[in-house]
């Protein structure tokens, strides 16, 4: 099994990995979900906050509780300028410690393929949702809509299949939907979103991608010189470039959204 508390033990990479294109894919997410000022917000997996700093600048919360299993990335959120009025713990999204009925906005950002046991998390995640609260997630399209895709692609058509997350198949619309009805929710809706992928040229690509977190990391970090100069050359090869040599494509992103019944 992939160690979570491994794949995620940097905030910084996080940050120069995926930061970015969690915050484009999850102000499309927050305005989706509509939620008024004032609420009482939880943030599940916030990871290094860089979701937790949109539902602060956008959602003007009441409350705002991060939560992640990783204490690096709990300590990069800590230190977030844009997560000053967040309230930030280490934990189990799959054991919450959180009373019943605290929040009025539970959601977990780009989390729930890496649980052993999501249907446990959306259970916690509605028990410490007021009843009448909104129970929320996205996750990458995965395989092919998460923006790590084209890494995966050439590591692939060179042999190296790197793992995805534990649970990929839990990311596509009907399984979060039907994930959301065995757990009871009422008003259901999932939305797919997509966002530009944008990098200045093929270095920015390469030094965002080739990180120390994330499910790839850690075979691509196992390449012997010759392999990893072949991948550079196949990706150099086939990223879509534009004439300034910007690299541009899109991620592709599944939410679903529920009320706590009661
Ligand atoms: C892809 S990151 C998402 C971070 C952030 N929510 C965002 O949107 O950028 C996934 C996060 O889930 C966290 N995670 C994985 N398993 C977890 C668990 N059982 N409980 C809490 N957090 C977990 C990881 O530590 C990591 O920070």
């Amino acid at each position: 099994m992939q160690d979570n508390n491994a794949m995620f033990a940097d905030g910084a990479a996080y940050e120069r990995l995926m930061g970015r294109w969690s915050q484009k894919i999850g102000q499309h997410f927050l305005d989706w979900l509509a939620a008024t000022p004032g609420k009482d917000w939880l943030d599940v997996g916030c990871g290094n906050g860089a979701f937790t700093e949109i539902i602060q600048a956008r959602s003007a919360p009441a409350r705002l509780a991060g939560l992640d299993a990783s204490e690096s990335q709990i300590a990069y959120a800590r230190q977030r300028a844009g997560c000053n009025a967040a309230a930030f713990q280490v934990g189990d999204a799959q054991n919450l410690a959180f009373p019943d009925a605290s929040f009025d906005v539970s959601v977990m950002a780009l989390v729930i393929a890496f649980l052993p046991d999501p249907a446990r998390a959306v259970a916690e995640l509605a028990r410490v949702t007021r009843p009448g609260g909104t129970c929320a997630s996205y996750m990458w399209d995965l395989p092919s809509g998460v923006p790590t895709f084209p890494l995966y692609r050439e590591l692939a058509a060179l042999g190296h299949v790197a793992p995805m997350p534990p649970n990929a198949k839990i990311s596509s619309s009907a399984a979060l939907q039907q994930l959301w009805q065995d757990a009871g929710f009422e008003a259901i809706e999932v939305q797919t979103f997509t966002t530009p992928v944008i990098f200045d040229d093929f270095e920015d690509f390469w030094a965002s991608n080739s990180g120390s977190v994330g499910p790839q990391a850690a075979m691509l970090h196992s390449l012997n010189d010759a392999d990893r100069s072949n991948l550079r050359a196949a990706l150099r090869q086939k990223l879509p470039t534009d004439a300034a040599g910007r690299i541009a494509y899109s991620a592709t992103a599944n939410a679903v959204k529920g009320r706590r019944a009661g």
